[in-house]
């Protein structure tokens, strides 16, 4: 069953979105070369607390950091360590909040001081996808008509989407009904309604869509090792266009 959030849900969750916002504006300026991830998660913790909310992934089935640091062929779910930024790094930052009884979530991607063109045009092609997907999350949709809209437009420049992670719902729970592939014919699954709180994430790799787990338990890394991002908001679909409740 996929939860219809009230307004006054939406703005609840709005204001975990809010916390989620301004901490990842604050670790997008933080993220220059020589700072460690371990001080990005510490940043992250104090910037949460400082706006009354608490770090969601923190002890999430066992995750031990406040934040995901993800960098180069990380795709997801990196854990903050003595490791430190370099100049030419793309690093993916996730963040999760829990304010009150609701959920927010989202992830940038970002460059490290100068950064190769192919790693800008993989950002840029993320970033766009997900646009795509929060574009088509409008009521009539299908929730497929997310996901193949986001794997055409990664697939239009020859990157491929992750295939054994998903976007999902979120709200008093971090997950939530249903979940959100990144790829898939369009016009299936459920019809999208306005109140459906949804977490749109793109995992993007520059070569193959496999990934492997690395001995940490967590880390995911492209199978290849070429270069991977991901961004993600949290959205409310609404008449109209999507609300994006994790934008600043
Ligand atoms: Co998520």
């Amino acid at each position: 069953m996929i939860i219809l959030r009230s307004d006054e849900e939406i703005g609840q969750i709005r204001k975990a979105g809010l916390i989620v916002a301004m901490v990842l504006d604050k670790l997008k300026r933080s993220a220059k070369p020589g700072i460690g991830t371990n001080e990005l998660d510490k940043i992250a913790l104090e910037e949460i607390l400082k706006n009354g909310g608490l770090p969601a992934f923190k002890d999430y089935k066992g995750y031990p950091a406040n934040i995901c640091v993800s960098i180069n062929e990380g795709v997801v779910h990196g854990i903050p360590s003595e490791r430190k930024l370099k100049a030419g790094d793309i690093v993916s930052i996730d963040v999760g909040v829990k304010s009150g009884s609701f959920f927010a979530d989202a992830a940038i991607t970002v460059g490290v001081g100068n950064i190769s063109d192919k790693a800008r045009k993989l950002m840029k092609v993320t970033e766009e996808s997900l646009y795509r997907g929060i574009e088509n999350a409008r009521p009539g949709k299908r929730l497929s008509d997310i996901s193949a809209n986001v794997q055409e437009r990664v697939e239009a420049d020859g990157f491929s989407v992750v295939r054994s992670f998903v976007g999902h719902g979120i709200g008093e729970k971090i997950h939530e009904e249903p979940e959100i592939p990144n790829f898939g014919k369009p016009g299936k699954g459920p019809r999208l309604e306005s109140g459906m709180i949804l977490a749109i994430e793109p995992m993007v790799n520059e070569g193959g869509h496999e990934i492997e787990i690395l001995d940490d338990g967590w880390t995911a890394v492209t199978k290849d090792r070429s270069l991977s991002a991901h961004f993600e908001h949290t959205i409310a679909v609404r008449d109209g266009a999507a609300q994006i409740l994790t934008a600043l």
